[in-house]
Order: structure tokens, then sequence, then C-alpha cells
């Protein structure tokens, strides 16, 4: 009869018989699917796998370290930690262009990768979190969205691997299942989706230090008032958003000329089509007077209506 319990144990056996005493390299982003095969390899292989984890500098705020705590403090995994921060920032330094920055995240991530998979011996096989939605999809070839979007393909020649992709029969909430399973914590395997380019595409336009820091700290505060109101689990993607413009505000009887915060909430069945969360007041109150008191550089909070056609869920 089949069950998580039972799932997990046939695929740990079949993981053990493909791969052998042979090594397996995993990208690690921290996503949901990355995450659930990282743990079930973990206890399939051990010390066999290396998992690397490249920071592109436009993470969520404290998000690279629940990475780091979860997979090489609590779970034991050889973890290969890239702070690729300044990397990033500076190839993407004047690029305004949504998919010129796309293109240059999604290049420069596969050639971190490469770098860092280079300097390992003997690695026969490349673990993915392909999912089954994923397999149909690729099947069909049907478009998932008029971005282009990105994950570790596109490897050069002299480094193919041999694929483990032990979830390619599961739907996302299974995956979920699975990750609780194998001990995850709840804020990883429930994780709201986020883009491959990350706060990139919500930092708009040429990409700056400043407009980066007051999207990855308004982010944070709204991501803890979601929690606090219980909306985490009601909503189906909650951001916010830093365009490349300022306007005029005044504190403490002075004249200010800083940038606005964007929030956006929104809700969707396979994310074609969205309809925004009807925010309530309160709360709306609540992370605006918290953003300008607290995010440095801003000075108004906007709040978008836009569903899914004619916005798209994110600005970029
Ligand atoms: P849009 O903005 O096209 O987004 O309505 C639909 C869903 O896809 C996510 N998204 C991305 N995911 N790489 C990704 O992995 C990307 O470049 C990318 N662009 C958008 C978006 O967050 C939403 O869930």
């Amino acid at each position: 009869n089949w069950n998580m319990k039972n799932f997990i144990n046939d695929q740990i056996e079949l993981i053990k018989k493909q791969v052998g005493d042979k090594k397996v390299l995993l990208a690690l982003s921290g996503g949901v699917d990355s995450s659930v095969v990282a743990a079930l390899l973990i206890k399939a292989i051990g010390s066999q796998l290396t998992c690397v984890h490249v920071n592109h500098g436009l993470m969520r705020k404290d998000e690279s370290e629940s990475v780091v705590r979860v997979f090489r403090d609590e779970l034991k995994a050889n973890l290969v930690y890239v702070d690729a921060s300044e990397r990033f920032l500076s190839k993407l330094a004047g690029v305004a262009d949504p998919e010129a920055k796309r293109k240059i995240i999604g290049a420069e991530f596969i050639r971190v990768f490469e770098e860092e998979a280079r300097k390992l011996d003997g690695i026969e096989f490349l673990g993915q979190g392909t999912i089954y939605p994923d397999v149909v999809e690729s099947g069909t070839k049907t478009a998932k969205s008029v971005k282009s979007h990105h994950n570790v393909g596109g490897l050069p020649e002299d480094l193919q691997f041999k694929l483990v992709e032990p979830l390619y029969q599961l739907f996302k909430d299974e995956v979920r299942a699975c990750g609780i399973e194998l001990g995850l914590p709840h804020s990883m395997v429930y994780r709201q989706p986020f883009p491959g380019p990350g706060l990139g595409v919500r930092c708009l336009g040429a990409i700056t230090k400043e407009r980066l820091e007051a999207v990855r700290e308004a982010d944070a505060i709204l991501r803890e008032e979601f929690a606090n109101a219980g909306l985490d689990k009601k909503v189906w993607q909650y951001f916010t958003v830093v365009p490349d413009f300022k306007s005029v505000g005044v504190r403490d009887n002075a004249r200010t000329f800083e940038y606005p915060v964007i929030i956006r909430a929104i809700n969707t069945v396979d994310a074609m089509t969205a309809t925004i969360e009807e925010l309530d007041w309160p709360i709306l109150h609540k992370i605006t007077n918290r953003i300008l008191a607290e995010v440095k550089n801003v000075n108004r909070v906007c709040y978008d209506l836009s569903p899914k056609p004619n916005a798209t869920i994110e600005w970029e």
C-alpha cells in the first residue's frame, strides 16, 4: 500500500542501488523541491552527497542562513556555501531590462555552480528536484510563463552527469508531505513560491544596493506580519517591490525624496491567472507604518490591486 513512509523507504533503496558508492552533487537553492531532494539524498547516501548553495545576493532576508542552519548544522550535510553576491551585483550593474537581468542571473548561476562542480573530484551523479508537473510540462512543452525561467540545465559537455530524480512521480503537495516526513521545518516545506532571480526582479530596473536593501527589509516585515496574522497559510504569494523612481515626502518637518514600496498579495491555482488578496485595512496600516518607520530610503507605501491579466504576478 502506498503511503509516504513506504515511498521514502522505497526511494532510499532505489537511490542506493542507482548510485552505489559514487558521489552525487546537488544545487540546493532552499526552495521546496531542492530541499526535499536534499533531505532524501542525505538519508539515502549521506556523505556521498555534496550540496552547493549559491547565494546570488538576491535572496530574502535570512534565507541563505537558514539553508546553512538546516542542512549543514542540523542534517550534517556536506554543504558548499558560495557567497557570490558581489559577483552577481557587478554583472547586473546598470542593467535595467527585465529579461536581460533574468538572463544574466541564470547564466551567472550556472557559471558559479559549474566552477564549484569542477573543484569536486569524482562526481558521477547530479541530484535534481524534478517533480511530476515538470515532467509533464517539458514533455508537452507548455509555455509556463511569458517570462524566461531558469534552473540548472545547460552545463557544459564535459560536466554531464547522470541524473538522480527521486521526486519525479510526486505532485507538489506530496513533495511537501515528503519533506515533513523527512523532518524538514514547516517554514521551508510550506514556503511560498520565490522566483529563481529572486529579489532581482522585485528591485525594479537597474539594481542598486540601496534599493535591494529596501526591498529585502520591507519583504521581511511583510512576511513577519503575514505570519503573525495567519495570512501566510491563506495567501498564495505575497511580497514587496521597490521601483526605480522617487517621490517627495516629509519627515521631522524636512523634505525627503525617497523610494516607494509596493505591497503585492495574490491568490492563484496555477500562476497563469491570479486575483489579489483583499487585505484588511488594519494589517495594511500596520505593515505600512512599520515599513515607513524601519526601512531606510523609503517614504511611501502603495498596495497593488491588479489581477493577472492584465498585470503579471511579478512586476518584471
Ligand atoms: P508572473 O510574474 O509571470 O509569475 O505572473 C508567475 C509565477 O512565476 C514566478 N516567476 C518566476 N519563477 N523564475 C522563476 O523560477 C523566474 O524568472 C520567474 N518569474 C516569475 C512568479 O513568482 C510567480 O509565482
